[in-house]
């Protein structure tokens, strides 16, 4: 959470910054502010979105900088206003800082200051932490890439930083631990951001920064030096991301873009891993992990959010196929609670960002009790594909709307081909089944796309439901992740409140609930807990609740009871999650539009939660 951007070179540094933040807004809007050195040191920041930033700065009339700090706010310390966002100035007003992350030992750290005479203008831990560095370098006289370290080793926490000196024009100071930091380099200039998406327009040279890692930019030239002051090397990588995969494409949200990405991201997720005419899924991230993995006494999915409910989608599919005992658990509830992990497990850490602060901290717990860890992640380079041992990237694309919708179905494909790669290697599926189920996941995206041709079906359907206060999701067996699924998409973007539950579940409590104001979205498809689930939806009729069912293409029971249908192509039952979800998607989007939600930004959310 929170985008830092940075720019030295030779181009005017505002627009660069501008821009680089309107693509990291992503990550957090309660505020933004630049920093920019011409004559001084100049800071302007505003409560808000990146274009409220925007409206100052057009009244401003000299910009002309070129070297700059930049950044977009998700709050933890401090309420989003004017004052708390960044950058922070130090006490001299010589330096200024961006910081994404928490600095634990803040208020430690503060009250020596206050002691020594320091006053704050914010409520931050990321003020003090320029505060703090200051009062290293006065004191110690020594450059300000060795103040910045010797802060850095008092500092208990999670931090991205970027720093800038009015007396060094031409210089970039940066930092991480546990928050992403890229550097670009350029022909004569440099680029710095918390992922690659402000930078690609400008090159695709790249060096990821590693943990207690210190960047100088000075001169033009990059050198890095760890906190522990040994020198490291930067190691160049060439981006493969391209422009067009980070803008909209015509399309009025990045989140419907996303939603209709998938017949494609799913068919990226499977390029080149799938073969059916030898019959077999290549994975090769964990070709050297595979006999753990067939041999596991237990495989746990570690995960947050949307991510969690893949693990619980796979729990079922790997229950089913390899015949391994599967746990599922929140991340920020593995790394707290004490886990009983032995060198026969395997975790699989599921994360589209691949830098979620409880997903990191979980996967070194589980490591330090000698676990095998494999990681299923989007974001290429990303903390959690490099702390991991091996694994399979999504290979979606960048998602860039924060509710996940195109990953969600990429993890699922990633773990099907996971699973019937295991199961083969193990002997738990026949070759009939095997080959049956390849074939299928081969015609799933365009089965999605089938769905998708139904988009103004379901946005007429959302219109009666816009108002709704309350929403209930109800599905069984491999559709029941999904169920939560739709729910967190719901509530997620258009605030509605709502709730999923396995459906037969509903009649120990939800069914108290149900009244002729009460939507309740039923995926009712037709497999072996079919009859169960018409039951269900009898039993929200006859308390007149609205039905609204997913059903499978050519169901004429269902349509006879339910108030609205929407229809999935057939497909084997494994796969189904892949195309039950798409309608409830949709639906989530068409509701919150109407609402008039921000469905790209939602309040108080954020697409990458580096914190706790
Ligand atoms: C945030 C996002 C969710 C996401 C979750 C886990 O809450 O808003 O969309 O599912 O983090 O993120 P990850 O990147 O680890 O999948």
């Amino acid at each position: 959470m929170c985008g830092i951007v940075g720019y030295v070179g030779s181009r005017d540094a505002a627009p660069i910054l501008i821009k680089g933040l309107k693509r990291l807004e992503y990550r957090g809007y309660d505020s933004a502010g630049i920093a920019l050195i011409s004559e001084g040191l100049d800071v302007y920041k505003k409560k808000g979105k990146v274009s409220e930033l925007e409206a100052i700065l057009e009244k401003e009339v000299n910009l002309n900088s070129h070297i700059g700090i930049g950044h977009t706010r998700w709050a933890t310390h401090g309420e989003p206003n004017d004052s708390n966002a960044h950058p922070h100035y130090s006490a001299s007003g010589n330096l200024a800082i961006i910081h994404n992350g928490i600095i634990e030992n803040y208020s430690a750290l503060k009250k020596d200051l206050i002691n020594k005479g320091h006053v704050f203008l914010s409520d931050t831990d990321s003020e003090v932490l320029i505060h703090f560095i200051e009062d290293i370098w006065l004191h110690e006289k020594c450059s300000l890439e060795e103040a910045v370290r010797l802060a850095l080793t008092k500092v208990v926490g999670a931090y991205a930083i970027v720093i800038i000196s009015k007396e060094h024009s031409n210089q970039l100071i940066a930092a991480r631990k546990g928050s992403p930091l890229v550097i670009g380099i350029g022909q004569g200039e440099f680029f710095i951001a918390s992922d690659a998406s402000p930078i690609i327009e400008y090159t695709n040279e790249v060096v990821y920064l590693n943990d207690y890692e210190i960047a100088l930019i000075k001169d033009n030239e990059l050198t890095i030096r760890t906190v522990e002051d040994i020198s490291s090397t930067p190691y160049i990588q060439t981006l493969e991301l391209s422009l067009e995969s980070i803008e909209k494409g015509g399309y009025e949200h990045f989140m419907l873009k996303e939603i209709f990405e998938q017949p494609n991201s799913i068919k990226d997720s499977m390029r080149g891993r799938i073969n059916l005419e030898s019959g077999e899924v290549i994975l090769g991230g964990l070709r050297q992990y595979m006999n753990k993995l067939v041999n596991a006494k237990r495989i746990i999915f570690i995960g947050c959010g949307t991510s969690w409910h893949a693990g619980l989608v796979a729990e079922y599919i790997f229950e089913d196929l390899t015949r391994i005992p599967v746990e599922v658990e929140y991340a920020s509830e593995f790394r707290y609670r004490n886990p009983i992990i032995s060198e026969e497990d395997v975790v699989i850490a599921i994360s589209q960002s691949g830098e979620t602060a409880d997903t990191l901290a979980a996967i070194e717990l589980a490591k330090s009790k000698g676990a095998i860890i494999l990681g299923v992640c989007n974001v290429v380079g990303s903390s959690i594909a490099r702390a991991t041992h091996g694994g399979a990237y999504l290979h979606a694309g960048p998602e860039i709307g924060v509710a996940s919708t195109k990953a969600f179905t990429s993890q699922v494909t990633v773990l099907i081909m996971m699973a019937l790669a295991i199961a083969r290697k193990k002997g738990t599926i026949s070759e009939s089944k095997f080959m049956e189920i390849l074939v299928d996941l081969n015609n799933i995206p365009a089965k999605v796309s089938r769905i998708l041709s139904s988009n103004a079906k379901i946005e007429l359907l959302a219109k009666d439901f816009k108002d709704s206060k309350n929403f209930l999701y109800l599905g069984r067996g491999y559709n029941f992740p999904v169920a939560l699924e739709g729910a967190l998409k719901l509530k997620e973007i258009s605030y509605i409140h709502a709730e999923g539950y396995p459906a037969a579940e509903m009649k120990h409590g939800p069914i108290a609930l149900i009244d002729a104001e009460m939507p309740v979205v039923v995926i009712a498809i037709q497999d072996n807990s079919y009859e169960k689930v018409v039951s269900n939806i009898q039993e929200v009729k006859a308390r007149k609740g609205k039905v609204i069912a997913i059903i499978t293409e050519g169901d004429t029971e269902i349509p006879k009871m339910a108030d609205y249908v929407l229809e999935i192509p057939n497909a084997s039952a494994i796969l189904k999650p892949l195309l039950t979800v798409i309608p409830l998607q949709l639906l989530s989007y068409h509701i919150a539009v109407m609402r008039g939600c921000n469905v790209d930004q939602p309040r108080n959310l954020a697409k990458s939660v580096t914190v706790e």
